[in-house]
């Protein structure tokens, strides 16, 4: 394709994009297709002729788009927000069209130099003081197993530089809690420390780890000759956005010289907010912290920010520096390869360039604030209603809800109701909520925050989960786990 011709089909798709973005809150939130019809759609063997541009966008519309739950649906309240907003698609659409390869300062200067300086903007916007250093990975998983494969490092005092984990004196050991991503066992386990080495730290009321309990397990992990190495806290857990005391946490790792890896994969987002930031309390005590600007805050996938205090020892453990990859200007420059684990990297900073500069920084925190609000606004709805009843607090903009159509209806029979209910809103299209299970009960989670989810469309829920519990029958099966 030469750029004359890209020009003309760009423009098309382009058009294409926007026409779709523009319609798609007139369908239905919950893709209506069956397992193996999206892929019935395509050709079984590769065709030998050339397509034309106009083949390829009837296939989007027919085969592609009935193949997707719209989140970014005003409707959509499931999982979290995954936001896409235009401005970061447009950051998205240049880093592609550059087509840089960022394996080297040398190889993208400009890459690395806009995803400093984006890095060190977010840390402003977010209120991290300047002893932090960023980088871009693809997602908070991996951040999360950098995190821990430096905290490996740390407490085995550079270790794979001799036996390895085999080795080491005391086996190191990772705390979390129940309420934890699963994305922080799986960074463990994939770590090297091992199942045993994992413990899942006792949760208060709220579902926010207790410090107490982590002391307790540390000293005696400690006693029984093992080293207390990282404690994940996460700032916005999954199901219920508990926020984890970093504060206390940090002082009870500190006593260990334990790493602290903060996950504020969701809830990142909302200390753009200042008023939110007493939520992180004591974050400047950690040693690592992440967080998705491709969730609520809408800077397209894959954007996961992820800081660090001691870039020294993150790159003595990320890096191995071949020679055709070494420069003259080692030692001036970043070289991102050393702060992860690709050595090739996208130019993902232009997605944060373009969004934080064409929607305004101001405007992306006026959202924040009316979704905290929506879901203020939601949650209240539910306290006052009969039968209704919040089962975690609601810091942010997730809401975690049950219906008891009797107050004496429980176990089972009320997973089947929840089930039901959520089953009903869910295949009807109408909108979209996540299911999930709390201290072995079905709950709903609604989670607020798509782009353009405004009040109206929360009252609109509101009637519909209210339609929903008066009509369901106890239909709903309860699903494996
Ligand atoms: C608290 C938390 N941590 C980590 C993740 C994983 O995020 P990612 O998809 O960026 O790996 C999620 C995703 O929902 C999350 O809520």
């Amino acid at each position: 394709m030469t750029p004359d011709e890209f020009r003309r089909a760009g423009h098309r798709l382009i058009d294409w994009i926007a026409d779709y973005r523009a319609s798609l809150a007139e369908g239905p939130v919950l893709a209506a297709v069956e397992p193996g019809q999206v892929s019935a759609g395509l050709p079984a063997e590769p065709p030998s002729d050339v397509a034309e541009l106009d083949e390829l966008l009837g296939l989007l519309d027919r085969v592609v788009v009935p193949g997707l739950t719209q989140v970014q649906h005003p409707m959509h309240f499931g999982w979290f927000p995954s936001n896409a907003s235009l401005a970061s698609v447009l950051g998205d659409l240049a880093s592609s069209g550059i087509g840089s390869l960022g394996i080297s300062w040398e190889s993208s200067p400009a890459l690395t130099e806009v995803e400093e300086v984006m890095c060190d903007w977010m840390r402003q916007l977010t209120g991290l003081s300047s002893a932090w250093s960023g980088t871009i990975q693809d997602t908070a998983s991996t951040a999360c197993l950098v995190a821990l494969l430096t905290a490996r490092e740390r407490a085995t005092d550079h270790g794979q530089a001799r036996g390895g984990l085999p080795a080491a004196e005391r086996q190191p050991v990772v705390y979390t809690t129940s309420q934890a991503h699963s994305s922080v066992r799986k960074a463990a386990l994939l770590a090297g420390y091992g199942a045993d080495n994992l413990r899942v730290v006792d949760h208060d009321a709220a579902y926010a780890m207790d410090p107490v309990a982590l002391a307790e397990a540390m000293e005696a992990d400690a006693a029984a000759g093992r080293q207390p190495a990282a404690v994940v806290a996460t700032v916005g857990t999954t199901g219920t956005t508990a926020m984890d005391p970093v504060a206390a946490i940090v002082d009870v790792a500190a006593g260990h010289g334990a790493w602290v890896h903060v996950d504020a994969a969701m809830a990142g987002t909302a200390m753009l907010v200042p008023e939110c930031r007493p939520l992180w309390d004591g974050v400047e005590g950690a040693d690592s912290v992440t967080w998705n600007p491709h969730k609520w805050m809408g800077t397209i996938l894959d954007t996961s920010l992820y800081y660090v205090r001691d870039v020294e020892h993150l790159v003595r453990v990320m890096s191995t520096n071949p020679s055709y990859l070494r420069s003259t200007r080692d030692g001036e420059v970043t070289q991102y390869r050393d702060w992860g684990l690709p050595l090739g990297r996208r130019f993902r900073s232009l997605k944060l360039l373009f969004h934080l500069r064409l929607d305004g920084v101001e405007s992306i925190r006026e959202r924040v604030r009316r979704d905290l609000a929506n879901a203020r606004w939601l949650a209240d709805r539910v306290e006052e209603a009969e039968g209704w009843e919040l089962v975690a607090p609601v810091p942010l903009q997730t809401i975690c809800v049950r219906h008891r159509p009797s107050p004496d209806l429980d176990g089972e029979d009320l997973d089947r109701h929840t089930l039901a209910w959520v089953d009903d809103i869910n295949r009807s299209g109408d909108a979209y909520l996540t299911p999930s299970i709390l201290d072995d009960r079905w709950m709903v989670r609604v989670s607020v925050g798509v782009e353009s989810t405004e009040r109206s469309h929360v009252e609109r829920l509101w009637d519909r989960m209210q339609d929903a519990v008066d009509r369901v029958t106890d239909r709903a099966t309860i699903p494996g786990p």
